[in-house]
This record gives C-alpha cells, sequence and structure tokens, in this order.
C-alpha cells in the first residue's frame, strides 16, 4: 500500500537541535511515523522534554548533550547513539542559528560561529553519520536543514553569514549525495520559509520585519512548524527513495516571486 512506504517503524532517527522548534517536531514526526529517536541538543532542559513527549508516543528516545560546533562532539554522540539503539537509519541536521549585523560590522567571532553551527556542524554529522553507515555496509538517509535563504536574500534583516551558510548546505548536501549515492546512502535538504519558531516568530508581528515578510508571502501566511513534519517523514522513508542531492523548497510560495 501507498501509505506504507512512509512508514518510519523499526528505523532510528538522530534530530540535531531537537529541543526545540524544527527540530522538536522532526522528532515527533519520525517518531508518529514509527521510528525511535535521539534527540542531539545542546539545552538539557528542552532535549529531555522531547525525549519525554517521544516516549509517550511509544517509542524509545534518548537525550545525548551535544555541540555541533564541536567535531569530537559529535561524533561522540553519533557513537552513544549506535550503543543505545544499535544503528542509525536516518540523520536529521536541524541545528542552526542566525545573527542579525550589517556586513561591514560583523565579527570574525560572529561570522565563524554561524558557520561552525550551520554549515561545520552539519558537515561533521554528515561524516560521522556516513562513516557508522558505511561501516555496516551501506544504507541510510540524511536531510540537512537550509532554507529559503540559502536561495535569496531575504530582507530587511542583514545575514550575509547566514544566507552564505545556509547556500553551502545546499550545495554540501549535492557533494555528498554524489559521493554516497553508490552505497545506498541519500542525501537531501530542506529549505523552509518563515516559520513560527523562535528565530523568527517574535517578529512576525512587528512592523519592520513580519510587516515586509508576510505580504510578499503568497499563501498570505507564515508556515507552522508542524507543516514540515510530513515533509521530514517523505524523505526519511521509502517513499523517496529516488530523491537524492535535491533541495525541497517549503516555503508558501516566497521564493517563487
Ligand atoms: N524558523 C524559521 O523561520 C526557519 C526558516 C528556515 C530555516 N530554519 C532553520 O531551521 C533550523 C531550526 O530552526 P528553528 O527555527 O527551529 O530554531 P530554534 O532557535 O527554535 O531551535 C534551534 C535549536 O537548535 C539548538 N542548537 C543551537 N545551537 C546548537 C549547537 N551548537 N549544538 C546543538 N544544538 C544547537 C537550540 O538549542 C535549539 O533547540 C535551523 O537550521 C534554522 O536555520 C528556520
Amino acid at each position: 500500500m501507498i501509505l506504507d512506504k512512509f512508514s518510519l517503524q523499526g528505523k532510528v532517527a538522530v534530530v540535531t537541535g531537537g529541543g526545540q522548534g524544527l527540530g522538536k517536531v522532526f522528532c515527533l514526526a519520525y517518531a508518529e511515523a514509527g521510528a525511535d529517536v535521539v534527540v542531539a541538543e545542546l539545552n538539557p532542559e528542552t532535549g529531555r522534554q522531547t525525549v519525554r513527549e517521544v516516549q509517550m508516543l511509544g517509542r524509545r528516545s534518548v537525550y545525548i548533550p551535544t555541540d555541533v560546533r564541536q567535531r569530537a562532539s559529535v561524533y561522540a554522540m553519533i557513537e552513544q547513539a549506535v550503543q543505545a539503539f544499535g544503528r542509525i537509519d536516518i540523520l536529521m541536521n536541524n541545528a542552526g542559528i542566525t545573527k542579525w549585523c550589517p556586513a561591514e560590522d560583523v565579527s570574525e567571532e560572529d561570522w565563524r560561529e554561524v558557520m561552525d553551527v550551520n554549515l561545520n556542524g552539519v558537515f561533521y554529522g554528515c561524516q560521522a553519520a556516513a562513516k557508522h553507515m558505511l561501516a555496516r555496509g551501506g544504507g541510510g538517509v540524511i536531510t540537512n536543514i537550509a532554507s529559503m535563504s540559502g536561495m535569496i536574500v531575504n530582507y530587511p534583516q542583514e545575514q550575509a553569514s547566514y544566507n552564505t551558510s545556509k547556500a553551502a548546505v545546499m550545495h554540501l548536501t549535492k557533494s555528498l549525495a554524489a559521493e554516497w549515492a553508490e552505497y545506498g546512502i541519500r542525501v537531501n535538504a530542506i529549505a523552509p520559509g518563515y516559520m513560527g519558531t523562535a528565530m523568527a516568530k517574535p517578529f512576525f508581528d512587528d512592523p519592520q520585519y513580519g510587516g515586509v515578510w508576510i505580504p510578499a508571502i503568497p499563501l498570505k501566511r507564515p508556515g507552522s512548524p508542524e507543516e514540515l513534519g510530513p515533509l521530514a517523514v517523505f524523505l526519511a522513508s521509502e517513499a523517496s527513495s529516488y530523491v537524492t542531492g535535491a533541495t525541497v523548497v517549503i516555503d508558501g510560495g516566497y521564493t517563487i516571486l
């Protein structure tokens, strides 16, 4: 049956930044589809809360403290995840930050931090998970969270570091998909538009930001975080078996205009 292809029954998924926002939505969506979930998160309180909510859905879940800026932390997390559940089938590289600042004033520290979380952290996750997937004979699915900001320049916020990091995530995704296709590892990205999380929601009612953003969205509203869950399950499941190297845009039409 067609819906069986969306099942994640018996799979093990790792989600970085799974404590809140989109990451939490991905954890719960994977769990609803049948997967056990590793919550890899910097914040122990939110990370453990997501674990409890996954467990309430009847799935196994563990919190593993993770700082994606640190390669060693990401590698240790993948190792602990394999110890906990025996394997990893799905990796969602979701953790991300933004810093708004006119480009001419961005400090070296801030530039590096955005790159460390949004780009380097994604690469460390892909690399560590792929080593595990290759060692057990190949197969697996990786999804990286990019952004529409990797395709266009959003305004009026000034976020050159964020835009650049997300464009790089999209090309990293293609590069890794090309390298690992022969081993049955699919690598895709999701490019969300404005979604109602801590990162963007506080600005929706601000005339300076939301007042500019929302009229420019063809669907005339921001996305609800839960609207990303089905796409994440699609990309993690057999339903997308011929999709690799793709960046799927989910933005209410923002980037078509
Ligand atoms: N909200 C949006 O409008 C939007 C749009 C496009 C893309 N995105 C992307 O979606 C992803 C999730 O964003 P969100 O809106 O849920 O943000 P959020 O700020 O609500 O959540 C981010 C999560 O990542 C965690 N995190 C941050 N730094 C970390 C680190 N070094 N190591 C481990 N975890 C870390 C945070 O603790 C938090 O739980 C990000 O990659 C973001 O760039 C968001």
